[in-house]
């Protein structure tokens, strides 16, 4: 398909600067900047201050038809098998009641699971509690991780710790935060088998137990799509909170993943973050591609990374709310794009995933700005604010914050000129800007569901399977080898470092 995308080469070398592009259409803004309005939360995109123009959008619609998203949306939503690497349908969707039938409702039926033992845990069947210990690594924590931090981390119902590394002294914080009589563990792995997890839960049971908690098991609650492991493991059937096979683990906060946030949030906070998310998903699958968030968002990520070959992505979120959602996305773009083959297992011909990197404003001005500005790379940013404070201090908090934001995506584009070489800005640098109503459960779910469907339409215009990550598993056999066979023999940079520390 290389041949089709010509035009973008083309397209990209010849561009104009993007102020030119403001000054020669005056429609410009409206045309690439959009509302959607999903339920209770409004959120505002505008693509307007990156190179593409409106007949690339319509270059793009055309690739899309050769590259047959709109089916290929419809077979994601229609539960087909889509993630043909490992024979699954890709179901997130159905978690928050978009998608086939049978899959909604099994999801909605887990659901009234997970709200059942949220409110257990409130009415008092454990005693008294006031901790959550929640265990997990990758998409069994970053997403709650953000979820907690952003929606319910100021009036938490329960003190929640998320603890994913296997370094002890992640673990020993939360216990050092937390009272055992009063706390429970969460332990969320889709497979039940992951290494780090494993050994934390069984760290976690061994505190309860040296603290005197007499049935540390019945403290432990399994969040899976694994529930024999859970129970052979040690958990109550009653205690474990299953979710499909078919929610990929970058992809399942949606599902009793996401317990953290019901026990911390309430179920009615959970309940907005499902509805706004499904609102962007019948965004993405009705909205007109010229017209659609997610879509758009790809063209521009296509653009910069085939047009003007950009390797890397940079996300600041303007807004202490959204701290964790750089993390957040470096696992859902990276992990589901950064592949090497097509579908066919053909050797792509473009760079996939951009590398996804961020931080949060104002800080990051301060640190890694001067690279945006000066600096020699290609590099497309983001910027995600909220209209709405997240707290009650001055309102010129808030101001001096947007007012940040926002002058940063102008400084980019229109730079300064100056004869002296040290304290000239080229401008025409790109950017977007994602601006919600608020920070509410409906706003971030409708932004998270926009990023998963952006991941999604890259995916299909690199024909790639954004679903499987057959690239995390070499590192853990190695790491498996080394702890479980002594004589295992490695290369000499390897086997001296193994030495050292005591290892072989
Ligand atoms: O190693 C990568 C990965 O498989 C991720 O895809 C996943 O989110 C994470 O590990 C944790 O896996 P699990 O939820 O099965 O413990």
């Amino acid at each position: 398909m290389t041949q089709s995308w010509a035009w973008l080469d083309k397209a990209a070398a010849a561009s104009t600067p993007i102020e030119d592009m403001f000054a020669e259409d005056s429609e410009r803004l409206s045309r690439l900047s959009l509302d959607v309005n999903c339920g209770d939360a409004t959120l505002y995109f505008d693509f307007s201050k990156t190179h593409l123009t409106t007949d690339d959008v319509g270059r793009f619609a055309e690739m899309a038809e050769k590259f047959h998203l709109s089916a290929a949306r419809e077979r994601l939503f229609g539960g087909e098998v889509i993630n043909i690497t490992e024979e699954r349908a890709a179901e997130h969707s159905a978690e928050r009641g978009t998608g086939a039938t049978e899959a909604v409702e099994r999801a909605f039926s887990l659901r009234q699971r997970m709200y059942g033992l949220v409110g257990a845990i409130q009415a008092g069947a454990f005693g008294e509690i006031k901790h959550l210990i929640h265990i997990g690594i990758g998409g069994s924590a970053l997403g709650p991780d953000m979820l907690y931090d952003a929606l319910a981390r100021e009036d938490a119902q329960c003190d929640v710790h998320i603890v994913s590394n296997v370094d002890g002294a992640a673990l020993a914080e939360a216990f050092a935060a937390c009272d055992p009589q009063t706390t429970m563990i969460a332990i969320a792995s889709k497979t039940f088998t992951t290494t780090e997890t494993l050994r934390n839960a069984e760290s976690a049971v061994n505190w309860l137990k040296q603290e005197g908690v007499e049935d540390p098991y019945g403290r432990c609650i399994a969040l899976t799509a694994a529930p024999e492991k859970a129970s052979e493991w040690g958990i109550d059937d009653a205690r474990i909170l299953p979710f499909s096979e078919t929610v990929g683990g970058r992809y399942s906060l949606w599902s009793s993943i996401g317990f953290p946030f019901a026990l911390a949030g309430g179920q009615e906070a959970f309940d907005a973050l499902l509805a706004g998310a499904a609102a962007m998903d019948a965004h993405f699958r009705d909205a007109p591609f010229e017209r659609n968030a997610p879509i758009l968002a790809a063209c521009v990520d296509q653009y910069y990374a085939r047009g003007r070959k950009a390797q890397t992505r940079a996300i600041f979120a303007y807004d202490e709310r959204l701290r964790l959602l750089p993390d957040y996305l470096q696992q859902l773009e990276m992990e589901s794009n950064g592949k090497s083959v097509t579908l066919n297992g053909d050797v792509v011909d473009v760079p996939t995933a951009a590398i996804s990197w961020g931080g949060v404003g104002t800080d990051a001005q301060h640190a890694v700005f001067q690279l945006l500005h000066q600096g020699t790379h290609i590099l497309p940013i983001e910027f995600v604010a909220s209209a709405e404070p997240g707290h009650d201090l001055d309102p010129e908090h808030h101001a001096i914050l947007l007012s940040n934001c926002f002058a940063q995506g102008a400084a980019l584009m229109q730079g300064r000129a100056s004869d002296d070489p040290h304290r000239h800005y080229g401008g025409d640098r790109p950017s977007t800007t994602i601006l919600l109503d608020d920070v509410s459960p409906a706003a971030l779910g409708a932004l998270i569901a926009f990023y998963e469907h952006r991941v999604f339409a890259n995916a299909v215009f690199m024909n790639i399977n954004p679903f499987d990550q057959f690239g995390v598993e070499l590192g853990k056999a190695i790491a498996k080898s080394i702890a479980t066979d002594a004589d295992t023999a490695f290369d000499p940079s390897t086997q001296a470092l193994l030495s050292r520390v005591g290892l072989q």
